[in-house]
């Protein structure tokens, strides 16, 4: 590609540095990628996971060719956007605690809301501004010889032409900059602001913590209170209230006959129903 690049490596390295000091995450010898265009930044960091590249390692994006989202969907990813993923290797301990896609989602949340966004978390780590989407995280995760393996992959429509999209994403869409009235601060701020929040949070949980990462979480959750409902596959919906989060990160759904309650660990909220 030959436009010139709106977010060079070197600023991304030294956002990526500042984030990590700040965080007290200690990391050696990082890998970054940074693109222009790309196919999908979670496959990159795939192959720099499998050539051993170490935790903390970084592939930035400001296009996709093919992004990828959760289920199996595309994530269309037009220039304007950030798309990044994070090279992760939680232990068994860290993965009991919190789910990290998670700990993605609380802190695109927290980096926008530091710039005049005022985003929500839709469980599990979806990210809206009024009703509509504005970041999606897609957390990939295998084992090699060394253990876990997780891609964090992280999509920001900053000042993304809404039109690009596809007519039923874009219904459903929003940018920073449209909330913003038409203009965006620069990805590299964005990117240091979510590198230094998701590093505090994974280095909390690594060192025993939880609990006060899940607060920060249910606060930014107006769903928690409401009615809703939640598909499970294609063919499985359930309904009920939707109390808090588990101790683990998981919803915990009271069914409206006041009986049952129980926890969902995955799914998609479909509708939040007016009390
Ligand atoms: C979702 O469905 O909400 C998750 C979207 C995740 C998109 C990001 S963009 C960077 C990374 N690379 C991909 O191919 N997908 C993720």
């Amino acid at each position: 590609m030959t436009e010139a690049l709106p977010l060079d490596e070197a600023k991304a390295r030294s956002a990526h540095e500042a984030a990590l000091a700040s965080a007290r995450f200690p990391v050696s010898d990082p890998q970054i990628e940074v693109h222009a265009s790309i196919g999908s930044t979670n496959d990159r960091a795939k192959e720099l996971a499998a050539a051993g590249a170490p935790e903390g390692s970084m592939v930035v994006s400001l296009a996709q060719e093919s992004g990828r989202g959760r289920r199996g969907r595309a994530w269309s990813s037009p220039s304007g956007g950030l798309y990044f993923s994070l090279l992760l290797r939680p232990d068994d301990a860290m993965l009991r605690r919190l789910p990290v896609t998670l700990l993605g989602g609380l802190a695109a949340v927290q980096t926008l809301e530091e710039h005049d966004v005022p985003a929500t978390l839709k469980w599990p780590n979806d990210v809206h501004v009024n009703g509509r989407k504005v970041a999606g995280i897609l957390g990939e995760m295998d084992r090699d010889e060394v253990g876990h393996r997780l891609v964090l992959g992280v999509g920001i429509n900053v000042a993304t032409d809404l039109s690009a999209l596809p007519p039923e994403v874009a219904e459903l869409a929003t940018s920073v900059a449209a909330v913003r009235g038409g203009e965006a601060p620069p990805p590299e701020v964005l990117l240091e602001s979510f590198l230094a929040h998701f590093f505090g949070h994974y280095g909390a949980i690594r060192r025993g913590g939880g609990a006060t990462i899940l607060a920060m979480a249910s606060a930014r959750m107006p769903l928690l209170g409401q009615p809703i409902t939640v598909r499970l596959s294609p063919e499985k919906r359930v309904s009920g209230i939707a109390s808090g989060l588990s101790a683990t990160g998981g919803l915990v759904l009271e069914h409206e006959d006041g009986q049952r309650r129980e926890v969902l660990l995955a799914g998609e909220v479909e509708e939040v129903r007016a009390k």
